[in-house]
């Protein structure tokens, strides 16, 4: 699939690597190099690594993977990461980034790429010491997008709130340790998280299992 539905957003291939695109509009996007070391410049002192509790041993299931900036970010961090994503244009354009820029991960089996609807993947046999959540924010007529990958995301997915308080209850039943969930920082709890980590513009809300 090169082209959305409304034939609004395609994919191209550049040599920088796969790009999207919306018609009417200039320029494409795409993770680079430069995002994910901007990332990583502050390392384990990033709040997705500290709600993560991102290491070497540390299995992490990316459910809801994106571009794959969070989840290359916990790989580089040492965790074994499985990224999912079900949209098959935005699932291309992860594959494409994930060969750039985390090959050696891929290579040693540290990435697995799924392209599959989460609710599929935690139903099944895997469990991961980590379930991370990063889900499409309720658009605000107010907030803007911290950046074009975000809204040419939120352009061409839309929002699906009713979708998340079920992936939230699989992904409980699924992680060994926690469930980490990326938020807007004044989003409302789902449920009650054992603690909270919270930056200017997001939250990470943190379940720990209780097993
Ligand atoms: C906000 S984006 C994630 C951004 C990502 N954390 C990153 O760093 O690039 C949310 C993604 O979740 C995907 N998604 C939503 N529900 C899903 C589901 N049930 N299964 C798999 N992917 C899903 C959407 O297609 C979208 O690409």
């Amino acid at each position: 699939m090169t082209e959305d539905k409304s034939g609004r957003f395609h994919l191209e291939r550049k040599t920088s690597g796969l790009q999207l695109h919306k018609s009417g509009e200039r320029g494409g996007v795409r993770l680079s190099e430069h995002d994910l070391r901007r990332r990583l410049r502050q390392g384990k002192r990033l709040l997705l690594a500290r709600a993560c509790a991102a290491g070497p041993g540390v299995s992490v299931l990316d459910a809801t993977a994106g571009f794959g900036l969070d989840g290359l970010t916990l790989s580089a961090l040492g965790c074994s990461v499985t990224l999912c994503e079900r949209h098959p244009m935005v699932y291309a354009l992860l594959e494409d980034g994930t060969h750039r820029l985390g090959s050696a991960a891929l290579a040693r089996g540290d990435i697995k790429l799924l392209q599959a609807d989460a609710r599929d993947v935690l139903r099944g046999p895997d469990r991961y010491d980590v379930v991370y959540l990063d889900p499409m924010f309720p658009r605000r007529a107010k907030t803007a997008l911290p950046n074009k990958r975000a809204r040419y995301l939120a352009d061409l997915l839309g929002w699906e709130d009713e979708l998340l308080t079920e992936l939230v209850t699989q992904a409980r039943r699924c992680a060994r340790r926690r469930v980490v969930i990326k938020r807007r920082r004044l989003d409302p709890d789902l449920g009650s998280p054992t603690f909270a980590l919270r930056g200017r513009v997001v939250r990470f809300d943190v379940y720990q299992a209780t097993l």
